[in-house]
Formats: structure tokens, C-alpha cells, sequence
């Protein structure tokens, strides 16, 4: 079993984006029973909300049921909890180091760190620019796939 965080700023954008993608992806590959695939904050702005709509039009146009998703926060104590904490820049990283003071497992990564062009996914809060986010995600979630062998 193959557990899996993925993390950005507020949880309503960016990582739900790619926790439901990836779920999917397993789905239709047959593979959804060897991972668990879940998505946090570092921020508790919104805590409680909803996936938010510029990713829910993304999601539901590929036909991915986010509505049952709600923002969590992520916490210390998920370090044991989890094998990869995939956050989406790099100061979701440095958040996630100071988190768990420090990365003994070497746990953390950034997702576009898997492609060969890395860099921060743009938070689509502030940029307005869903589709872009989403092409960041799909190719850096390609590229995990590879890293993960699947
Ligand atoms: P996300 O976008 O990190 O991709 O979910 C954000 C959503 C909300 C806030 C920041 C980023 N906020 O500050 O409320």
C-alpha cells in the first residue's frame, strides 16, 4: 500500500485537483486498492469549504465527483502516516519541512520536481488560470506515475 498527500496553500484548488485526478487515473488502471490518495492544507483558511469552482468545472468536465471533499489541514503527526507529501511550490515545501521538522524520510517533494522542467504549479486563487493548473497537474502527475512505476 502506497500512501499519498498532496499538498497546497488552502486545499480547495490545487491539490483536491490532483488527489481526484490521480484517484481517478488509479481507478481506470485498476490500481485504486494499492494507494491511498488524500489532500491537505498548510493554511486552515478554509477549512470545512468545498473544492472550489474554477477546479470542481475541471473535475466534473472529466466527469470526477469531487463534492464530498471538504479542506483539511495537514498535521505533524501525518508524517508517519503517509510515504509521500507532494506539495505543489516550493513554499508549500518549506512549510511542510518546518511542519515536521525536517524530512527524515525524504518524504517531501514538489509535484513539478518529477518533470523535466520543474517548477511551482501557479495557484489558480490567485492567477484565475484553472486550465493552466491543470495542465501542470496532468503533466506532473504523469511523471510521478513514471517515478512511482505505475
Ligand atoms: P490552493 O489555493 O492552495 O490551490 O487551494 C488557495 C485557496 C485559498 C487560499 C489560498 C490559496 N486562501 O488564502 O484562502
Amino acid at each position: 500500500m502506497v500512501k499519498i498527500m498532496f499538498v497546497c496553500l488552502g486545499n480547495i484548488c490545487r491539490s483536491p485537483m490532483a488527489e481526484y485526478l490521480m484517484k481517478d487515473y488509479l481507478v481506470k488502471a485498476g490500481k485504486q486498492k494499492d494507494f491511498v490518495i488524500a489532500s491537505s492544507a498548510i493554511s486552515s483558511n478554509e477549512v470545512g469549504n468545498p473544492v472550489y469552482m474554477g477546479t470542481k468545472k475541471i473535475l466534473n468536465a472529466l466527469n470526477i465527483d469531487c463534492s464530498k471533499k471538504r479542506a483539511v489541514v495537514l498535521n505533524k503527526s501525518d508524517y508517519n502516516k503517509f510515504d509521500y507529501f507532494i506539495g505543489m511550490d516550493e513554499s508549500n515545501r518549506n512549510c511542510m519541512i518546518k511542519l515536521f521538522d525536517g524530512d527524515k524520510q525524504k518524504k517531501v517533494f514538489c509535484l513539478l520536481d518529477f518533470t523535466d522542467n520543474p517548477r511551482p504549479v501557479a495557484d489558480p486563487w490567485y492567477t484565475g488560470d484553472f486550465e493552466k493548473a491543470y495542465l501542470d497537474i496532468s503533466s506532473g502527475l504523469k511523471s510521478f506515475y513514471k517515478f512511482l512505476g505505475i
